[in-house]
């Protein structure tokens, strides 16, 4: 049987074959690679992953601060990385554009809330890199949807497509872990470069508000990294799962 992390560089070549294009990775879960994929996630033993407990007392290494990060494999093609977040923590709102992100939360509570861009520039990033660095100093507004917020718990896979769930937000009700499948991976440049952003749906000023219209949600462009947003300060970890384990595993 393949191993996950086979699976992934098998999928991530037959996505790049595709261009990366969001017509593929809106539709690759008919994919029996993804599929597999899928399965895989669903089957982790979490002890293999070198997880010793499941909060900040029981595994003092993974919860060093609020925020930790542990990434297994990456280059631009995939990526596969755990996340280790206290409790009261707030991933804040960005977005995977342009990406598709297998999302499984392996221990813990989350209240997650998703949202998609409206208008097609925004959701797909159809914009140059100076566009881009101009939105940003501008603190450009777009529309959004916000289509699930909800909590969730136990063991739960969650799906991200370019055209589906492409921003989300979570606060930690619990000491939680997820696993992190990307699909193609992040950027530089502004196709899939990873934007913050702030929910100003409350503040009036926005374009609808100001004809009057119905709007959804608003949302801010606020921040991409080496800048990030205020509060958020993340450890990054060496992987600790036995590597003949992890062999097995992936
Ligand atoms: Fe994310």
């Amino acid at each position: 049987m393949k191993t996950l992390i086979s699976k992934v560089k098998h999928m991530a070549i037959k996505t790049k074959n595709n261009g990366n294009c969001v017509q593929f990775l809106d539709h690759s879960l008919q994919d029996p690679m993804c599929q597999k994929i899928i399965q895989s996630m669903n089957s982790i033993d979490i002890n293999k992953l070198g997880i010793t407990g499941r909060d900040a007392s029981s595994d003092s290494y993974h919860f060093q601060k609020n925020l930790n990060r542990v990434t297994i494999e990456g280059n631009e093609d995939y990526r596969l990385v755990l996340f280790f977040i206290k409790k009261g923590t707030v991933m804040p709102l960005h977005d995977h554009p342009n990406m598709s992100v297998y999302f499984k939360l392996l221990f813990g509570k989350l209240n997650y809330t998703q949202y998609d861009k409206v208008e097609e520039k925004f959701r797909y990033n159809k914009f140059s890199n100076d566009e881009y660095d101009e939105m940003l100093q501008t603190k450009k507004r777009i529309h959004a949807k916000k289509s699930v917020d909800k909590v969730i718990e136990g063991e739960n896979l969650l799906l991200v497509r370019p055209s589906l769930g492409n921003l989300h937000k979570f606060v930690a009700e619990e000491d939680s872990c997820f696993f992190d499948i990307c699909l193609p991976n992040y950027t530089a440049d502004s196709e899939r470069k990873i934007t913050y952003f702030n929910d100003v749906t409350e503040t009036p000023g926005c374009d609808a508000h100001s004809k009057g219209e119905k709007c959804d949600t608003i949302l801010e462009y606020y921040t991409t990294p080496p800048v990030m947003p205020v509060g958020f300060d993340i450890a990054e970890l060496e992987y600790q799962g036995e590597l003949q384990e992890a062999q097995k595993m992936f």
